[in-house]
């Protein structure tokens, strides 16, 4: 092998954004793959280091329905900020304040039943093929949206 193989090529040399969509999905994919292996959080003061290790196999199957289903509207990182999110009003569940008012019970209500608005407008459809544990999967994912 010639030295210079060794070197990295200039793609491997460029750092993933940590924040990014290609990371979330690294994270999501390998919590799927240790599913079910318990890991102790990080002792060192690295919150999103300790932010990952609450990530259960359950957040990684939040993920892949959230992106299939859910996405369109309330966005890949669920901004909302998509055109229909717009459209519709989504909010920004990456926002503190959003995530704070948001109760388990009332998102997994408006996940199975649908929600309207006010003036009875379809917002959301039932999502009624979802089984329960897909639904607490999405809820917990969800609350992991939060910045
Ligand atoms: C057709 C667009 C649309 C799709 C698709 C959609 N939603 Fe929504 N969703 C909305 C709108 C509009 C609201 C109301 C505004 C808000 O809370 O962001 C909402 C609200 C919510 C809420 C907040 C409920 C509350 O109590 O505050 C949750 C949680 C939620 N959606 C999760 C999901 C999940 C999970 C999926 C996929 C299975 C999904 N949504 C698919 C439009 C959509």
């Amino acid at each position: 092998m010639r030295a210079g193989r060794l070197q990295p090529t200039p793609t491997q040399r460029a750092a993933l954004d940590p924040a990014g969509p290609d990371m979330r999905d690294i994270v999501a994919y390998l919590a799927f793959l240790s599913r079910g292996v318990t890991v102790s959080p990080p002792s060192a003061p690295n919150a999103r280091l300790q932010k990952w290790a609450a990530f259960t196999a359950d957040t990684a199957a939040g993920a892949r329905v959230f992106a299939a289903s859910c996405a369109k509207c309330h966005g890949a990182e669920g901004k909302g900020d998509t055109k229909m999110g717009q459209k519709l009003g989504c909010k920004d569940f990456t926002d503190a304040k959003v995530q704070g008012e948001m109760k388990d019970d009332a998102a997994t209500k408006a996940i199975k039943e649908g929600l309207k608005s006010a003036d009875d407008k379809t917002l959301m459809k039932p999502f009624e093929t979802l089984s329960d544990d897909e639904i607490k999967a999405l809820v917990a994912y969800v609350h992991g949206l939060k910045k």
